[in-house]
């Protein structure tokens, strides 16, 4: 179990994270879901020990998250935002690095290698050096590397950013599989259908607060499971209401003429929706 506590982060008088508190239950797939600025990296850095919390805690297992407690950062596998690769050296020797850093013993090292290799489905590439790899590839292999020394919890930031729809997918399935074979996975994202897809319970973060928590089918039933969009002549733009009965949506639509769609809401709807200042009703 991971539990956050009151977290604040403050950079000199601006505050990235604004007193969050929730749990992550162990063996959970969990989405911290957040546009540009809300506070992901923040939070994922704090998890990695890279900076301080101003105030409150994140703890794992009943210990706290510190610099110094290496036995708790053994459990955590972090892939940051950005590719931390040697671009020069082979997939293989990469792992290798990796697998030292964390004091994995010459013997058992190339077995744990070629084990996590062949999980991601990559041991055909384990002699190409980085810089020949796809960015799908790239990818894939800094949660190889993040998974090398066998924590109970990974943790991303934005694992698939700039990825085409093929290898998000291929990333997807990998974590599908890691997820599935007991693992813990925190994933930040500002793409909803990757949160939609792969997490059991989603918190969105907006400007440092979690303004909503939940399973992504209870998100969408906050809102309404039936989404109206019509375009407004007047208003020159589309405005969506949100029904939990489908009639009453199709009441809703015989009212006007034009352009009126009615579809299943979708997190994105609920996103839009928990993240602006209107109450939903
Ligand atoms: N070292 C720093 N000093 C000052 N402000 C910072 C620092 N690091 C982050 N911030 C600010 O804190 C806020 C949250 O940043 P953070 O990187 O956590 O957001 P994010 O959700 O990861 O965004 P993105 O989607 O762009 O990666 C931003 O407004 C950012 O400008
Ligand atoms: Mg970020």
């Amino acid at each position: 179990m991971i539990r956050v506590d009151r977290l604040v982060k403050k950079y000199e008088n601006f505050t990235a994270l604004n007193s969050i508190s929730f749990s992550i239950g162990r063996g959970s797939f969990f989405g911290l879901l957040g546009p540009n600025g809300a506070g992901k990296t923040t939070f994922v850095r704090i998890l990695s020990s890279l900076t301080m919390p101003t105030s409150g805690e994140i703890s794992i297992e009943g210990r706290k998250i510190n610099r110094n407690n290496s036995e708790t950062k053994r459990r955590i596998g972090i892939v940051s935002q950005h590719i931390t690769l040697e671009r020069e050296l082979s997939v293989y020797k990469n792992l290798e690095l990796q697998a030292r850093l964390f004091g994995i013993d010459k013997k058992e090292r190339h077995e744990k290698i070629m084990g996590e290799l062949e999980f991601a489905d990559l041991v055909d590439k384990k002699e190409e050096q980085i810089k020949n790899l796809s960015g799908g590839m790239k990818r894939k292999l800094m949660i190889v590397k993040a998974m090398i020394h066998k924590p109970s919890v990974l943790v991303m930031d934005e694992p698939t950013v700039g990825l085409d729809v093929a290898s998000r997918r291929k990333i997807w399935d990998y974590l599908k599989k890691l997820h599935m074979a007991g693992t813990t996975i925190i994933l930040t994202t500002h793409y909803i259908e990757e949160a939609e897809h792969l997490c059991d319970r989603v918190a969105l973060l907006n400007r440092g607060n979690v303004v909503a928590l939940d399973t992504v089918p209870a998100l969408i039933q906050k809102v309404g499971l039936f989404a109206l969009d019509r375009f407004d002549e007047e208003e020159d733009k589309t405005i969506t209401y949100f029904f939990n009965d489908r009639d009453l949506a199709v009441e809703e639509a015989k009212k006007h003429t034009g352009d009126v769609k009615i579809r299943n809401t979708n997190l994105e709807d609920a996103f839009v929706q928990l993240t602006s200042e209107r109450v939903v009703g």
